[in-house]
C-alpha cells in the first residue's frame, strides 16, 4: 500500500512539475523518418551523428530549464550519449533539470473497416519497454493518436480505436511509474470550418476520458496533449479570439478540472499562430486547468532553418530556440488582448 501511494505521489508531482508555471514541454521525439524529411527539405544530412547534435544543441541551450521542464525524446535519442559530456541522453537531461520523456507509440498505422483511417499501434510488449525506459531515467512518456476530419471522419470505429489504445498506454504507464501524456491531435489539415472543429475535438475528448476512466487511469497524475480547436488549414479563417473561445469551451464541456494539466501541440500552425492562440486562450483566465505548451514544429522549425543556414552554429541555433521558448512562454501569463 504504501509502495502504490509512493508510487502515485511521484506520478503527481512529476505530472505537476512539468506543467509548473511558466514552463511547458519541449517535444523533440520525432521518428527518424520524420526528422530525416525535415532535415532533407533543408539540405542537411540526416544520419545518426546528425540527429544527435541536433537534439544535443537542442537541449543543451542555456537557460532553457527557466521556461521548460521536460524533453520528450525519441528511442534513438533516448539511447545515444552526449557529443560533449559523454553521458546518457536522459542522465544529460536530469543533470539539466529537465524531466526526460519518451515517445513509445510506434505510429499511427491503417485502421482496417475504415477509409484510410489509422489507429496508432505501440501497445504489443509495451510493459517491459516502460519499465526499461523508467530504469533508465525516463518520467513521463508519449503516444500520439491522430484523427482526420474529413467527410465522415473520423468514424466512430477510429474515435473508439484510438480513444482505447490511448486508455491502455496510460493506464501501463502509470503502473511503470511514467507520467502518461495523452495525445489526441485532430489533424489542422482540410476545408473545415471551426464549428466542425469544434464537433469533432468535442466527441474525441468525451471518448477518450471515458476510456481513460474505465481503465481507472488517475487523472492527476496525466497530461492532456490536445490541438487547439482551429478551422481547417484550407477552411475559413478564424481570430485567435475564436479559436481561443471554441478551444477552451471545448476543453472545459470534456476535460476534467483534475488533470494535471493540458499542454497543447502546435499541429504545423505557423509559430506565430501556435503562440497569439495560446496567448488569447490565456486572456480567459482564470482556467480550471494549468494550460502550457508541448511544441514540436513550432519550437523547432525556426531554430533548425538558423542550424542548418548557419553551418550548425551552435550559439545562433540556440539564441534562435530561446528566442521561440521566451515568446511562447510569455503567452502563458494571464493578459488583456489588445
Ligand atoms: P507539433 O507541435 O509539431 O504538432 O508536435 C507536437 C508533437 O509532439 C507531435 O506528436
Amino acid at each position: 500500500m504504501a509502495n502504490r501511494l509512493t508510487a502515485i505521489n511521484e506520478l503527481v508531482d512529476n505530472a505537476r512539475a512539468l506543467v509548473e508555471h511558466p514552463k511547458g514541454i519541449l517535444a523533440a521525439d520525432e521518428s527518424s523518418p520524420t526528422l530525416t524529411k525535415r532535415f532533407t527539405a533543408l539540405g542537411i544530412e540526416s544520419n545518426e551523428q546528425s540527429r544527435r547534435a541536433w537534439r544535443e544543441t537542442l537541449v543543451s541551450t542555456p537557460g532553457l530549464p527557466a521556461f521548460v521542464s521536460g524533453a520528450i525524446l525519441y528511442d534513438e535519442t533516448f539511447n545515444q550519449r552526449t557529443f560533449t559530456s559523454d553521458e546518457a541522453f536522459p542522465d544529460y537531461l536530469a543533470r539539466l533539470g529537465l524531466l526526460c520523456g519518451i515517445k513509445v507509440d510506434t505510429g499511427a498505422k491503417p485502421l482496417a473497416g475504415t477509409d484510410g483511417e489509422l489507429v496508432t499501434e505501440g501497445l504489443d510488449n509495451l510493459g517491459p519497454r516502460l519499465e526499461r525506459y523508467y530504469d533508465k531515467g525516463a518520467r513521463f512518456a508519449k503516444w500520439r493518436a491522430v484523427l482526420r476530419i474529413d467527410v465522415g471522419q473520423p468514424s466512430p470505429i477510429c474515435i473508439a480505436s484510438n480513444a482505447h489504445a490511448l486508455a491502455r498506454y496510460a493506464r501501463l504507464c502509470q503502473e511503470f511509474g511514467l507520467v502518461p501524456i495523452v495525445e489526441p491531435e485532430v489533424l489542422m489539415e482540410g476545408t473545415h470550418d471551426l464549428d466542425t472543429n469544434i464537433a469533432v475535438t468535442r466527441t474525441v475528448l468525451t471518448a477518450v476520458f471515458e476510456q481513460l476512466r474505465s481503465f481507472d487511469v488517475t487523472l492527476t497524475g496525466m497530461i492532456l496533449k490536445p490541438s487547439m480547436v482551429t478551422p481547417g488549414d484550407a477552411g475559413p479563417a478564424a481570430t485567435p479570439e475564436e479559436i481561443a473561445q471554441a478551444t477552451i469551451a471545448c476543453y472545459r464541456d470534456t476535460v476534467p478540472a483534475s488533470v494535471a494539466g493540458i499542454a497543447l501541440l502546435s499541429g504545423g500552425q505557423s509559430d506565430e499562430a501556435a503562440t497569439t492562440n495560446l496567448a488569447a486562450m490565456h486572456a480567459m483566465d482564470p482556467l480550471p486547468w494549468p494550460l502550457t505548451f508541448s511544441f514540436g514544429r513550432a519550437l523547432q522549425d525556426t531554430p533548425l532553418k538558423v542550424w542548418a543556414s548557419s553551418g550548425q552554429d551552435r550559439e545562433l541555433t540556440q539564441a534562435s530556440l530561446m528566442s521561440r521558448v521566451v515568446d511562447t512562454a510569455a503567452a502563458l501569463e494571464p493578459r488583456d488582448l489588445v
